[in-house]
């Protein structure tokens, strides 16, 4: 596992979005929790939803950054699809990475394993063909600066899939199931996400379209998830990439996803 120094807080305020310290909180928090949510979210409704997402991939993906990682759940259920590819997992957390480390021993193939904050990508312009996070913009203050780097390390029509918490949907669905972590799993995301903030197809579009083409989304978990879908522009559709800035990053208030759900 690799890891790089921590981003300064100060940095992080001057996107203008974070109250400095509250990075280092949260991280402290994903750390308590990632062996409840390593037992919890490794069972087979989780790891398929997961794997759909590959569904939304580009032929001839061949390198993968999953961001925010966590236990390695959803990465690894993507080399269980594409057992060739390298799949690269992000994450701020120690423990979760920790998490992801013995998991992927369970694999078809090892995951690379990162620690850094998916606002500042220790990776090169162009270094993906897809870049996927599940369950992972909803919870962060300054997911315009994440979209911002995810497009940047995208290779020309590169793909970004995203899966988040819906407003939508009706918990009844979770039950049909039959498993009874799955609905653990799903009960707690409904909290977490009711306290951090639900997407909309509005708010999501919202996120992604200063900073992808072809952005779309889709209703999944029975309507409790949405999938959010864009690529990087071909060089010759989006010449100047637009910076954090540019994108309209600067001052943007912490994000509300306008759904309060329930
Ligand atoms: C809800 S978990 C999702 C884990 C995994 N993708 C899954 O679906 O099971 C969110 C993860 O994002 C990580 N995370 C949150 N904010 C982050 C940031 N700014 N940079 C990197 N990782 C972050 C947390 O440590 C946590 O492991």
């Amino acid at each position: 596992m690799s890891s790089r120094p921590e981003p300064d807080e100060a940095a992080g305020s001057a996107h203008g979005t974070q109250a400095p310290g509250t990075r280092a909180h949260r991280r402290w928090l994903f750390d308590v929790g990632a062996d409840i949510y390593a037992l919890l979210t490794w069972q087979e409704p989780w790891r398929a939803h997961c794997r759909s997402m590959v569904d939304h991939f580009p032929g001839g993906t061949a390198r993968i950054l999953d961001l925010g990682i966590g236990p390695g759940v959803s990465g690894i259920a993507v080399l269980e699809r594409l057992p060739r590819a390298q799949v690269v997992g992000l994450d701020f957390s120690s423990r979760m990475l920790r998490q992801a480390q013995r998991y992927t021993r369970r694999g078809p193939a090892p995951l690379a394993l990162v620690q850094a904050d998916a606002t500042h990508l220790p990776f090169p312009d162009g270094s993906f063909d897809v870049v996927m996070a599940h369950s992972f913009l909803y919870l962060l203050t300054d997911a315009c600066s994440a979209v911002a780097e995810a497009r940047r390390v995208l290779r020309p029509g590169g793909r970004a899939v995203f899966l988040e918490p819906a407003g939508g949907g009706s918990a009844s669905w979770v039950l049909k199931s039959l498993s009874v972590r799955f609905a653990i799993s799903m009960a707690l995301w409904r909290a977490a996400s009711r306290h951090a903030g639900r997407f909309s197809e509005a708010t999501l579009r919202e996120l992604l379209e200063p900073h992808l083409v072809d952005v779309a989304t889709l209703p999944t978990l029975g309507g409790l998830g949405l999938i959010g879908l864009g690529a990087r522009a071909e060089a010759r559709r989006h010449p100047s990439p637009p910076t954090v800035a540019a994108a309209g990053c600067l001052n943007q208030a912490p994000i509300g996803h306008g759904e309060s759900g329930e």
